[in-house]
């Protein structure tokens, strides 16, 4: 496949390497190449199969615009942006695109996930939970995202109305480790997910581009990670 990658940071290059790898022709585009969207012009896409964007916040819902308008599919891995969900869905479907989107593109995130939400009967049988999340120092926000996704995740599917506490650390260049304790008298359940690389979010990127190429639809990755 021709993809063109937005945004050469710490995410944006593993994709490079890694669509290189699987055997796909990688054109990029930093910020200055692709100043006011002038990368998503309709010629320059004109042999581009799928869009991919690792930018930031403030740049994510220009291009995201600019490619739907062009007719071409994207994956979106940039976060901040979801205030604009139902308004973009609306575009993407009336454009008739395909469009992948997602906070954690890592297949072993979402599967810890599933592992969370079988876990969560735990509170129905006198289980108390906590959730620990470690991240590198760099890291602005906190919790995670990851972590809070964990939290609705056993929120909703134990059916309590308390939400379990979540304790965050920075510490070092941890990329990113998150632990589930559910404790009874009786017993104690650890559920850990430990991210060696980046390079997780990146493979599930590039894959999700294999998936969409060629489909239609405004689709979120945790629904589409088992079909990869
Ligand atoms: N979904 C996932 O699995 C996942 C995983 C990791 C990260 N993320 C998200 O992905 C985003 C990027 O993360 P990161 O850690 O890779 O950040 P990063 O290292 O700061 O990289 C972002 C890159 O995008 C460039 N950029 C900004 N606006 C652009 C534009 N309009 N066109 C082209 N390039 C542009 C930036 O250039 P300058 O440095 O010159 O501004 C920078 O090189 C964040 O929103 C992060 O939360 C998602």
């Amino acid at each position: 496949m021709n993809l063109l990658l937005l945004g050469r940071g710490k995410t944006g290059s593993l994709v490079v390497e890694v669509a290189a790898e699987r055997g796909h022709c990688v054109l990029t585009a930093d910020i200055e190449e692709n100043a006011g969207c002038a990368a998503l012009a309709s010629e320059k896409l004109r042999d581009i199969d799928v869009v991919i964007d690792f930018t930031a916040p403030g740049s994510v819902i220009a291009n995201i615009e600019a490619t739907v308008r062009a007719g071409k599919n994207m994956v979106v891995g940039t976060t901040g942006w979801y205030g604009e969900l139902d308004r973009i869905r609306r575009l993407v479907e009336q454009r008739g695109t395909g469009f992948v989107y997602a906070a954690n593109f890592s297949v072993g995130v979402n599967l810890f996930f599933d592992v969370a939400r079988a876990a969560a009967a735990a509170l129905r049988h006198g289980y108390s939970g906590q959730i620990f999340e470690r991240h590198h120092v760099h890291k602005k926000d906190a919790p995670s995202g990851t972590a809070l996704t964990i939290q609705r995740v056993i929120q909703e599917a134990s059916g309590q109305s308390e939400d379990l506490e979540i304790t965050s650390f920075r510490e070092g260049e941890v990329v990113g480790l998150h632990e589930v304790v559910l404790e009874s008298a009786n017993d104690r359940i650890y559920l850990c997910h430990d991210a060696k690389s980046r390079r997780g979010f990146a493979e599930g990127a590039v894959r999700t581009a294999e998936w969409i190429a060629g489909k239609k639809g405004f689709h979120d990755f945790k629904d589409v990670w088992r079909e990869l």
